[in-house]
């Protein structure tokens, strides 16, 4: 009786432990899947960043924009990019057609007033930043790029409810709030794939 009792034991502690690795083997399945759909994801907007800006991406002045830093730790020119990325997965989550090229070209010059707000040169005017830095940004972005209605929208109006006159273009809406998370996700050094670096 002893014994049939033990093989028992030994039976149920046997099935205990093929339940709890078939269950670890499917885990990491799903989260290798997860994470080659994530590399998939970002593989096809860096493609969709390239096809639609690439002129941006590649010029001098948004190449220079790196030294300066946006929010906590990160450049202008890393907040931009990911406000690109995170425009398009905004748009798509939520279903809404647009055009993509308006939208990204927007996005990449949205912050393009080509200083550094947080330099001593600028302290004084440090407060108002906030209000002045989309029209900065439409004029260089002018001065180097031709820009359509829509696109000139999507800089001028991405600080709402700062501009007071709402954005007039659903890429604009888009991108406004694209800007909102990634300044809030950077602020807290929650956002993905930043560097850390020191001021
Ligand atoms: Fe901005
Ligand atoms: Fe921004």
């Amino acid at each position: 009786m002893k014994k049939d009792k033990a093989a028992k034991q030994r039976k149920a502690a046997r099935k205990r432990w093929m339940r709890l690795i078939k269950k670890q083997i499917s885990g990491k399945r799903k989260s290798k899947k997860r994470s080659l759909e994530k590399k998939k994801q970002e593989k096809r907007l860096k493609e969709l960043l390239q096809q639609y800006g690439t002129d941006i991406l590649k010029s001098d002045n948004f190449l220079k924009s790196e030294k300066y830093i946006q929010h906590g730790n990160v450049s202008v020119m890393r907040h931009s990019i990911s406000v690109a990325k995170h425009s398009l997965l905004l748009a798509k989550h939520l279903g809404i057609k647009c055009n993509k090229r308006d939208l990204i070209r927007g996005a990449l010059l949205h912050d393009y007033f080509l200083y550094d707000w947080h330099s001593k040169e600028h302290a004084g005017l440090h407060n108002l930043h906030g209000f002045y830095h989309p029209g900065i940004a439409l004029a260089n972005a002018k001065k180097e790029y031709r820009l359509n209605r829509r696109q000139s929208d999507i800089i001028k109006k991405h600080m709402w409810p700062l501009t007071v006159v709402p954005p007039g273009y659903k890429e604009a809406w888009i991108v406004s709030a694209a800007d909102k998370y990634c300044s809030l996700m950077e602020t807290l050094h929650l956002h993905r794939g930043g560097k850390r670096r020191k001021r």
